[in-house]
């Protein structure tokens, strides 16, 4: 009995030897200390053994277990290191690498233009407001002073989502959503920027563009205000050298109504594509808020009267930086947008 456990130890110890893998590790276990394996069943067969022989043979048994429990576990250390060691010599990192550049990203052109805008009405005391990009036909036009027959209609055509909701041609609703949302006859002064939409497609229009809605209300206001406030505007955004100067023009919602064009930036005033060979490029339109447009939002024309603005935001983008061609704000071309970084 005893020689024949010392022949299995060395049997299971000579197999150990040739043993490489974690796997066959495991299986060598299990054929000499599982449950079906020999160790067990020479402790099986115990009963039929001499009463003295019994303690004998059962630390025999022990004492190999143990032996090959030790040798097992000593082998599983030595795979493992190797595992690992061949792991670290072929996996190799070349830490001399340069490392993946994050390239951070930057704001539009319209964007920028569209925050200066903002910083310089906010230094002046304007607050923002905002309204929806899908109006209802009475925001849009009628309570501007435009009913459902008004000419005027044809000049802001646009996406209509049914007769009653379209996409908003310009930001003046946002003029009669900020009356309706005061104080009848509550001082106002206010910005409001936003996308609007027409059906225009060329070098200074695109189907989609951004406004800068201004309005301000009170006791007493006068033409000369809106032309201080807006000359100031224009001398902060494109530098004290630039010349502004007041059209008479039409909007069914002011009164008197004036375009304000500035002098123009890319050609210097002598003419180019961009400013039709004028000299000048207009910026925004603007006038005295017609009494219709007060009477309708529940102000008193006779107590409050002010004025009102509407400027394009890729215009003035184009002026500020010399684009000449205000689809490329648009088309995303990156050789073009990285200017702006
Ligand atoms: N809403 C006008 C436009 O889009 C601009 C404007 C706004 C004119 C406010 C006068 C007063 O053309």
């Amino acid at each position: 009995m005893k020689e024949k456990l010392l022949e299995l130890k060395n049997q299971a110890l000579a197999e150990l030897d040739q043993v490489t893998t974690p796997d066959q590790l495991k299986d060598l276990r299990v054929k000499y200390l599982g449950k079906k394996g020999p160790m067990t069943e020479v402790l099986r067969g115990m009963g039929a053994l001499a009463a003295e022989e019994r303690p004998i043979i059962g630390q025999i048994v022990n004492e190999v277990k143990s032996e090959l429990e030790e040798a097992i576990n000593a082998k599983t250390e030595i795979i493992e290191a190797g595992a690992l060691k061949q792991k670290l010599e072929t996996e190799k990192v070349d830490i001399t690498l340069p490392g993946r550049k994050q390239t951070a990203g930057h704001l539009h052109p319209v964007t920028l233009t569209l925050r200066e805008v903002k910083k310089i009405f906010m230094r002046m005391g304007f607050e923002v407001m905002e309204g929806p990009e899908i109006e209802n036909d009475y925001y849009n036009f009628e309570a501007l002073n435009l009913p459902k027959d008004h000419p005027a209609r044809d000049m802001q055509d646009t996406f209509y989502i049914t007769e009653e909701f379209l996409l908003r041609t310009q930001t003046s609703p946002i003029q009669a959503r900020t009356m309706q949302s005061r104080e009848p006859n509550s001082p106002i002064r206010m910005i409001a920027p936003g996308t609007v939409y027409r059906n225009d497609y060329d070098a200074t229009h695109s189907p989609m563009f951004h406004q800068v809605e201004g309005l301000v209300l009170g006791e007493n206001i006068s033409l000369a205000d809106l032309k201080g406030t807006l000359e100031t505007f224009c001398k902060e955004m494109f530098g004290n050298t630039v010349e502004i100067r007041l059209r008479p023009s039409y909007f069914p919602f002011t009164e008197p109504s004036a375009e304000i064009d500035i002098s123009c930036v890319i050609c210097g005033g002598k003419g180019c594509r961009v400013c039709k060979q004028s000299g000048w490029l207009e910026i925004l339109g603007s006038g005295m808020v017609h009494p219709n447009v007060l009477k309708m939002s529940g102000y008193d024309p006779e107590k409050i009267n002010g004025y009102a603005f509407g400027m394009g935001i890729e215009r003035i983008a184009m002026l500020k930086y010399g684009i000449d061609d205000l689809r490329l704000f648009f088309e995303n071309d990156l050789r073009f947008i990285r200017q702006f970084k």
